[in-house]
């Protein structure tokens, strides 16, 4: 049987692989195939082997597809592969992927497992860092101990204080209005494409200072391009060190953004000029020890940064755009608001006002609600876990869902309906604790979320200001799956130069 399983995942791995034109690349490809393939015939057998009878463990979807198990139909749509596995087994479940076995836990209660555990039982590093180390570079987030990444997301978050999102709001209002000035007065554009381009200038602007976004021409546009080529399921199921052409490009990318960085952190220090922008903080910070962060460490916590905020903030913007455009009285709604908490002549954004533009918030709230960027968190099992009257065993991949979380039929009132005033409303989802979890929760929780709104709060502004947003013939976007962060599909938008 274990034999069988064995020829057949490594031919079917072996034909997909066979299709590719890098003969070095498919050998190599082949031979990691085989070894994992090799991995999770063990694995099954020796679960099958030391299985402990009077442990309960979480209901099992079946597949007969070896190896692969659910990643076609997981792959296809997520989101109803695992809303169908909940009303048939419930809240916690396994299934396997790729030689994975996954456990999710949906709904807030089952959920609480994961943002109430510590990372030593369920750890983010054995499944993150393998994406993450070659892109930010060691030292960093999860290539270092857990407390020693605390310690780091303190000083990130310190460096995102009132007084430089202030700074920020200027910043990006400027960026977005010389960014614009390209579409012209009406047309239909790509608006993912251009929000994504434009969220790597503000965010180069305000995280990393103005050396390093004075330098942010085409050619390092594209390193940050190869970069995040590191961040696909082939970096996430393969090993590194896999000579794939896409992977020499990260690398190379790496090491020259890092040797960029390198260098203007090098020139900020030795130049005594006092600054006060987020550069300086990292540079000023020390650990508790009072040892201050080397260069290595700025420069991998700056791509961090970059890379972290990129994705999620422009994925973000522009499905807020496009359920703008749907709704044409809200977006009316929005500009007037606009008028009534700026002024009628709309002078410059500024921090204070935007506080008060509570539509667009809850907009963008909704927006979260709906697309949640990051659709799954995960950790491994280090030790066996508790969960719903089932034990999770060591070696699951753990994983909880803010999408699904987001739109239970229990929890949430008109649940795909996208209604910014449900927030006005005190009881929102049933005052379940982790229904809303659009920044993941407990020590793991994102430290970008003030800037994140700051951010999306500010381009949205001032593109209401500029202009009126239309869907093209009624399309909205569907959601294209096969991207890690799930963004809009064909994201065309019609706009017109809005009337004073
Ligand atoms: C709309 C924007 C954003 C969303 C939806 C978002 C979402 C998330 C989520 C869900 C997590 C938790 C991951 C987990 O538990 O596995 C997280 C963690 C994190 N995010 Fe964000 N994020 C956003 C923007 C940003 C920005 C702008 C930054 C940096 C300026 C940032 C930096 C981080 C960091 C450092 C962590 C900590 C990871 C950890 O401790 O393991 N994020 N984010």
């Amino acid at each position: 049987m274990s034999t069988h399983l064995y020829q057949l995942s490594t031919k079917l791995l072996g034909d997909t692989i066979g299709r590719m034109n890098d003969n070095l690349t498919s050998i190599v490809l082949a031979a990691s195939a085989i070894t994992l393939a090799l991995g999770y015939v063990s694995k099954v057998m020796l679960k099958q082997s030391s299985a402990e009878k009077h442990l309960k463990y979480p209901p099992y979807i079946p597949s007969y597809i070896p190896f692969l198990g659910h990643a076609i139909a997981f792959g296809k749509s997520p989101i109803e592969f695992l809303e169908n596995a909940y009303e048939k087994y419930g809240p916690v479940f396994s299934f396997t992927m790729v030689g994975k076995t996954f456990t999710y836990l949906l709904g807030s209660e089952a959920a609480s497992l994961m943002f109430n555990s510590k990372n030593e039982d369920l750890n983010a590093e054995d499944v993150y860092s393998r994406l993450t180390t070659p892109v930010f570079g060691k030292g960093v987030a999860y290539d270092v101990p857990n407390p020693i990444f605390l310690e780091q997301k303190k000083m990130l978050k310190s460096g995102l204080n009132i007084a430089q999102l202030k700074e920020h709001v200027k910043i990006i209002e400027a960026e977005t209005i010389d960014y614009f000035k390209r579409w012209g007065d009406c047309g239909e554009r790509n608006l993912f494409e251009a929000l994504s381009e434009l969220i790597i200038l503000t965010a180069s602007s305000c995280l990393h200072g103005k050396e390093i976004r004075s330098l942010l021409n085409e050619r390092v546009a594209q390193l940050y391009a190869d970069l995040d080529g590191g961040f696909t399921h082939m970096a996430w199921l393969l090993p590194g060190w896999l000579p794939l052409p896409s992977f020499r490009k990260r690398d190379r990318a790496h090491r020259e953004i890092k040797n960029i960085f390198t260098k203007v952190i090098q020139k900020r220090r030795s130049s005594g000029e006092p600054v006060d922008d987020f550069l300086q903080t990292l540079i000023d910070a020390t650990y508790k020890d009072g040892r201050p962060l080397d260069d290595n460490e700025i420069a991998g916590m700056l791509i961090g940064l970059l890379l972290a905020g990129q994705h999620t903030s422009s994925t973000t913007s522009a499905w807020m755009g496009f359920f703008l455009a749907k709704d044409k009285a809200l977006q009316d709604r929005c500009y007037a608001e606009q008028k009534a908490a700026c002024g009628e002549h709309l002078p410059p954004l500024d921090f204070d006002q935007l506080k008060d533009l509570n539509l667009l918030e809850r907009c963008l709230k909704e927006t979260l609600r709906l697309r949640p960027p990051i659709m799954t968190m995960m950790r491994m099992a280090r030790s066996p876990q508790a969960a719903a009257g089932y034990t999770i065993p060591v070696g699951h991949q753990v994983c909880v869902s803010p999408t699904v979380n987001h739109r239970l039929r229990d929890t949430w009132v008109k649940r795909m309906e996208f209604s910014p005033e449900r927030y006005i409303s005190d009881n929102v989802a049933a005052g379940e604790k982790f229904a809303y979890v659009p920044f993941g929760a407990g020590r793991h929780r994102c430290i970008g979320e003030n800037f994140a709104y700051v951010q999306i709060k500010t381009i949205w502004s001032t593109l209401l200001r500029m202009y009126e947003f239309d869907l093209v013939d009624g399309y909205f976007p569907t959601i294209n799956y096969t991207t890690m962060i799930h963004t809009p599909h064909k994201p065309i938008i019609r706009y017109r130069r809005r009337k004073p």
